[in-house]
């Protein structure tokens, strides 16, 4: 049985005070919040503060993205050993934010990916086609692309590690979902791939989450898909009481998939 993960990615959004304010906030709300993993993505100058707010918690926190070296004349960047240090145990690589607005590949993903693996730090890889290529019938070679560049050489023997989070970019802060049906289909061909790659033992112990405006009224509904394994929330995780509702809403208790 997969556990799900409800992560938030709460972008350039919320000062050090203002983190620790909704966390604070959050942790009374979440208390029996079900069988879910919960993970927070603040931003990066939030991050301590955050690891700090939450330590004896069940929540877990970590990076918007980091470099793959340790060390180096890397001007704004943040290492996995620099992350590790403080306490963070996830990290987000190749949001499409980031690679819009900040030029990150798949090719810079891949080496992130095996960065993370090599220092303990889960990553969430963020993978999803923009409207046009839905529109045109490419999603589907659009993901295969993505995967194969983010994905190339990855040792199988640590792919169970490895949490995919798929995000169609036309769904990213527009308030329009993905349909349970469309996101469930698209997470079966992610789950096709990762079973060619790493074989059907591994790829089905390995968490898809979808992201893409989910909000507390469509959360539950999405996670009763059998493909979905959690959700990345960016707009709906600024607010403690709407994000607690996602948690709450978001938790399942999925049977064992069949053989
Ligand atoms: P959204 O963002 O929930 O605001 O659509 C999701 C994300 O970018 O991870």
């Amino acid at each position: 049985m997969r556990t799900p993960i409800i992560a938030a990615n709460w972008k350039m959004y919320k000062s050090p005070a203002e983190s620790v304010k909704f966390i604070r906030e959050f942790l009374p709300m979440i208390e029996s919040h079900g069988d879910s993993e919960v993970v927070l993505f603040p931003t990066a100058t939030s991050l301590v503060s955050v690891i700090d707010a939450v330590r004896g918690s069940v929540i877990r926190a970590g990076a918007q993205t980091m470099h793959w070296l340790n060390e180096g004349p890397y001007t704004g960047q943040t290492s996995p050993t620099m992350l590790t240090s403080i306490g963070a145990t996830h990290v987000l690589l190749g949001h499409s934010e980031r690679r819009l607005y900040a030029n990150e590949t798949y090719e810079h993903v891949n080496l992130k990916i095996k960065a993370a693996c090599a220092h303990a730090l889960t990553p969430v890889v963020c993978l999803g086609e923009m409207l046009s290529d839905r529109q045109e019938g490419y999603t589907a070679d659009t993901l295969m692309a993505q995967m194969g560049a983010a994905l190339a050489n990855f040792p199988q023997d640590r792919a169970h590690t490895l949490v995919i989070a798929y995000e169609p970019v036309w769904a990213i802060g527009t308030g329009s979902t993905a349909s349970p049906e469309i996101a469930n289909e698209t997470h079966s061909i992610i789950r096709e791939e990762l079973k060619r790659r790493f074989g059907a033992e591994i790829a089905d112990e390995m968490r898809i989450l979808y992201g893409g405006s989910v909000k507390p009224s469509n959360v539950a509904e999405l996670m009763a898909q059998p493909e979905i394994d959690g959700a990345l929330v960016g707009g709906g995780s600024l607010d403690p009481e709407t994000f607690s509702q996602i948690v709450r809403f978001g938790h399942r208790d999925k049977p064992e998939r069949p053989a």
